[in-house]
């Protein structure tokens, strides 16, 4: 039998891909999208724009951005019909076990091309919309192909339009994370794409990864922390208390990331600017109180570690700002990633390579 050198368990440093999508910088706090800092693009870019350029490597001639934002309406429009016929998709409690299922619905294949990828990512988001719906037990709400992707998703979850700061922000929110190098569910979506297998089955597996509260799940755990603290001065008390009994701070904490993550610094700035557009972000000044003091115990606890505010510390307080039901924070995480898997999909099947890792055998040897 052949030996195997070293186990990387949680394949941390293992370099699987060479991307052109985006690179994350863990000691500088620095996130490159497609050649764009993410600071910049955060504020510059809407959803269906951040697409274009992640689609932006697909062998297609690229289509302008008015093009794509009419392919995005057009799959809204579409996916809502299959939601029609078949409403029992979402009838699942949990949010993302009801987005996986809705978006098993979707036909497969493996082109690749942004006609093809608009109708997956849009449909994520009028899946994940139209659930909180059921779960509210309003009736569902058709999408309007003439707004923009970010405006579309919050007027079907109020039924009322959204102002264009909120429409703003959700932008922000969705290109923000709509990539970050070799996360987990990107790599169930480029392992499944190494399969040849359809882009609706990667897209499938990546929602299953995403779903762990490792990757996306602790944006709704942060809000409800943040919840039960209340006021700055319970702060330490709560995490110390957490931390006692074995549990971990969410949002605090990156495998990569050595410093802050830089996407919490646009998500603070961005619910500033909901603020200066004169939304009460209520939570703010206790997400900081809350955000400082777990930093401080955490780093007392690990000086080994730096455990800072990740992503999803501050998600939690921007969503909540605009009024996104806290239990469809991860669903939303997906409606940005999407696009990002989906540019990894292409990529991946431009190599065609199978992903297959070797493993070292532990178990008993037949004599
Ligand atoms: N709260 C408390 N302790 C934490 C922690 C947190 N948020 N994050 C890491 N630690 C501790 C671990 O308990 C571990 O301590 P130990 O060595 O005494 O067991 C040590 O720091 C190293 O953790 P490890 O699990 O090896 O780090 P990782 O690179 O695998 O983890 C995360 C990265 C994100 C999974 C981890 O920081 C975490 O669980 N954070 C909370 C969940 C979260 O916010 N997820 C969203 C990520 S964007």
């Amino acid at each position: 039998m052949v030996e195997l050198a070293t186990i990387s368990n949680g394949l941390e440093g293992i370099v699987v891909a060479e991307t052109k999508i985006s690179e994350v910088d863990g000691q500088l706090g620095r996130l490159i999208i497609c050649g764009r800092d993410s600071e910049e693009l955060a504020f510059a870019s809407t959803f269906e724009d951040t697409c274009k350029l992640l689609w932006s490597n697909l062998s297609e001639q690229a289509p302008s951005s008015q093009e794509l934002k009419a392919l995005f309406g057009k799959a809204r429009v579409d996916a809502f019909e299959l939601l029609k016929s078949n409403p029992s998709v979402l009838s699942q409690k949990d949010p993302m076990d009801a987005l996986r299922t809705a978006t098993s619905n979707l036909n497969g294949g493996t082109e690749v091309s942004s006609a093809a990828y608009a109708k997956i990512t849009a449909a994520v988001a009028v899946f994940a919309a139209n659930w909180s719906r059921v779960k509210r037990g309003l009736p569902l709400v058709a999408p309007n192909p003439n707004l923009g992707h970010a405006a579309d998703i919050l007027r079907m979850l109020r039924d009322k339009e959204a102002s264009e700061a909120e429409a703003n922000a959700l932008d922000t929110y969705l290109t923000t994370v709509s990539d970050h190098g070799m996360n987990a569910s990107t790599f169930t979506a480029r392992v499944v794409a190494s399969t040849e297998s359809d882009n609706v089955s990667c897209v499938v597996a990546a929602i299953g990864a995403l779903k762990g509260p490792l990757h996306g799940g602790a944006p709704g755990p942060v809000l409800e922390m943040l919840n039960e603290i209340g006021s700055p001065e319970n702060a330490e008390r709560w995490i110390t208390k957490e931390l006692d009994s074995g549990k971990r701070i969410m949002g605090m904490g990156h495998r990569i990331y050595k410093v802050r993550d830089p996407r919490a610094a646009i998500f603070e700035l961005a619910i500033t600017k909901l603020e200066r557009a004169g939304l009460q972000a209520s939570q703010l000044p206790l997400a900081r109180a809350v955000e400082q003091k777990a930093e401080q115990i955490l780093a007392q606890r690990h000086p080994e570690r730096p455990l800072k505010a990740n992503v999803e510390f501050y998600t939690a307080v921007l969503l909540n700002s605009i009024q996104i039901p806290h239990d469809l924070f991860s669903a939303m995480f997906a409606a940005g990633r999407v696009g990002g898997w989906l540019a990894h999909v292409a990529e991946q099947r431009a190599t065609g390579r199978l992903i297959r890792p070797a493993s070292r055998y532990t178990g008993r040897i037949p004599q």
